[in-house]
């Protein structure tokens, strides 16, 4: 095995051995194709490829996500789009950065400005300025087609749970650092969670955030704001690096699960 492999990769490469599956590994292992007797199937990125187009497309795009989970009543975190003016004026306004400043002024406690397709906790800037929006807008549209604004709003807990089917294969909380956010690749540490009422809570969320846009795998981000408990985010490619150097055995678990899934396999 490649020491340099994702966990993701590492994981799949060990199910396709027990399994009898052919494997092609490409594009330093962001491509896996994978074949058993007629049977092809792919992995891509993070992607294992058991979701919907279109419910990827609304997982990967934060503000689609927003509109669907409030057209269906699931409480959720508000993410506003705005296309980048580079575009071109036919498709962006012009009175965009004028919304913005609204959006800062009704706003006291300030605004998290993040890309649109972002993951990981890159480019995501919390801010109550004009001159702090400008810098972080700047930094956001250099990179990316859009970018989301949310209300900054004072995060109690933040709870991951990996959903396969309306099964939860993984629900742990995320305990942060110095910084003000959760990202694991931040430094933030994954606590498995006992059952109880907050387990509940978390995976009766997660499992309508999922059903509302018709996601099969995902990780579902929900956070406890005021007490009450809201999606943050929904991710369709299942990520554990930083999960399996502290649970190997149960990430390897939740990606067979997803494996048996795709090759018909009863469990
Ligand atoms: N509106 C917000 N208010 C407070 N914290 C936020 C807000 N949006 C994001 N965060 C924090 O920033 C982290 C990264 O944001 P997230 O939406 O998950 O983007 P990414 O896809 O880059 O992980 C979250 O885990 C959360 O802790
Ligand atoms: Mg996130």
């Amino acid at each position: 095995m490649a020491s340099g492999d994702r966990i993701f990769v590492q994981a799949i490469r060990r199910y396709c051995a027990n399994h009898g599956i052919r494997l092609d590994v490409r594009a330093d292992g962001w491509l896996l194709a994978m074949r058993r007797g007629e049977t092809r199937h792919f992995a891509f990125g993070y992607d294992i490829g058991l979701n919907s187009a279109i419910a990827h497309r609304l997982a990967n795009d934060k503000s689609a996500t927003a509109e669907v989970l409030a057209l269906e009543g699931v409480p959720c975190i508000p993410h506003l789009l705005f296309l980048n003016p580079k575009l071109g004026r036919n498709v962006v306004g012009a009175a965009w950065r004028e919304a913005m400043l609204v959006l800062l002024h009704d706003n006291p406690k300030g605004v998290v400005v993040k890309p649109n397709e972002g993951t990981s906790g890159r480019s995501v800037f919390k801010l109550t300025t004009e001159v702090e929006l400008d810098h972080a807008v700047g930094e956001v549209f250099s990179m990316n087609a859009g970018l989301v604004i949310s209300p900054y709003v004072a995060i109690e807990s933040e709870v991951r749970v990996v959903l396969l089917d309306d099964e939860p294969l993984v629900v742990y909380s995320k305990q942060r650092g110095s910084d003000w956010r959760h990202n694991l690749d931040a430094g933030a540490k994954p606590v498995l969670m006992e059952d109880g009422e907050v387990h509940t809570a978390c995976v009766k969320l997660a499992v309508d955030a999922a059903r509302a846009i018709g996601i099969a795998f995902a990780s579902i981000d929900v956070v406890r704001v005021d007490g009450a408990w809201q999606v943050l985010e929904i991710n369709s490619g299942v990520m554990m690096e930083a999960l399996a150097k502290l649970h190997p055995e149960l990430v390897q678990k939740t990606y067979d699960a997803a494996l048996d899934r795709v090759f018909g396999e009863a469990r």
